[in-house]
């Protein structure tokens, strides 16, 4: 069989490991394996098309990022954009495709299905945001390092007598700050999907100020921040799937801003961005997304394209593409409640 494989949406670590996973056992069945450069614009004409040789995935499981690069590209929002996907398939003999991407890669990767091509996904997000699978490829090592970036703020925030407020991404899911902030010590944490009241948070501050003279708060950067001045939703650039930067909201600035004029203590911001999306990815990300890769390739031999591999209780089980389209995983109130309980108690009590 002659296997496709392309990277859809945000870079991440861990998609070479994926598409590591996905040479190795190609070639162990002796397939071919070709690579589609730039994500789904690699099918419009956009990225080169060729095939993947052993010296191609040598050492990459340490690199951040995708040897293959990626893009925004929409298929769906290109007059006669699926046609030209399927033409550029077809002229170069590939039989089936894994597709290692996020919500909207997956979505198309659906509507592809549908029109009738073997498609295999493979979720991959830093949002952690996708439904029936309990592991997205680059989660688990930007997590990681909003945890190390909160460890190093403590110092600061600590010696400095400042309050450190820290932007975090994950778009409309508060996972990465639920889970990093947690694990880096956050005294406050604030997400997209439980809103909070500026009143709240700078009261917290002001506690932290009189008991501790020094804090260190995780903002995601879709946080819902009630009750402060200036536009909370203010429509930023649109990237090519439709979604609005909400880099561009500049929440945690605000509520910076909003805790130093309110209690007088000093306060600064760092907004990680894409330095969540680099770096060497963790030993979860290598091994789970190798497996992944590996098994995508399976799916496609074992007549079960149109489905995801998803990671379940240490399992990979297919899901339909058509069940994960369009739907979100999002922390729930009563795991942010269950969060709650640690803020301001670890590490500095
Ligand atoms: O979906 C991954 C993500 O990193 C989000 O957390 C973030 O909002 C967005 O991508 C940033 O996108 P870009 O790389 O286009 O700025």
């Amino acid at each position: 069989m002659r296997i496709g494989v392309l990277t859809g949406g945000g870079d991440c670590s861990g998609l070479n490991a994926a598409i590591l996973g996905v040479a190795q056992r190609a070639w162990s069945l002796q397939d071919e394996v070709y690579g589609i450069g730039r994500g789904w614009a690699g099918l419009m004409g956009e990225g080169e098309v060729f095939p993947l040789a052993k010296e191609d995935v040598v050492g990459i499981i340490t690199q951040s990022g995708t040897i293959l690069g990626t893009s925004r590209t929409n298929p769906a929002k290109i007059e006669g954009g699926f046609d030209q996907a399927l033409a550029t398939l077809k002229r170069n003999g590939i039989e089936g495709l894994v597709a290692i991407g996020g919500d909207d890669t997956l979505g198309v990767s659906a509507k592809l299905h549908e029109r009738g091509f073997d498609v295999v996904g493979i979720p991959k997000t830093i949002d952690n945001d996708l439904p029936c699978t309990e592991f997205c490829i680059g989660f688990d090592t930007a997590a990681n390092i909003v945890a190390e970036a909160l460890d190093r703020l403590q110092g600061t925030a600590r010696s400095h007598a400042r309050i450190m407020v820290v932007e975090v991404m994950g778009r409309e899911a508060g996972w990465l700050s639920i889970v990093g902030g947690t694990a880096g010590g956050a005294d406050f944490i604030a997400i997209p999907e439980v809103p909070v009241h500026i009143d709240e948070l700078v009261a917290h501050a002001e506690q932290r100020g009189k008991t501790h003279r020094f804090g260190v708060m995780a903002i995601a950067e879709g946080a819902e921040v009630d009750g402060m001045e200036g536009p909370t939703d203010e429509q930023g650039a649109v990237d090519a799937f439709g979604h609005v930067r909400l880099a561009d909201r500049g929440v945690a600035q605000r509520v910076a801003d909003e805790i130093e004029r309110r209690t007088g203590i000093e306060t600064r911001v760092t907004v990680l961005g894409h330095v969540q999306r680099g770096g060497t990815p963790t030993v979860h990300d290598r091994y789970v997304s190798m497996l992944l890769g590996a098994a995508a390739v399976d799916y496609l031999h074992g007549g079960l394209g149109g489905n995801m591999t998803a990671y379940k209780g240490q399992e990979i089980v297919p899901v339909p593409l058509a069940e994960v389209a369009g739907k979100n995983s999002l922390v729930t109130p009563e795991i942010y409640a269950t969060v709650r309980q640690f803020f301001g108690t670890v590490p500095a009590s």
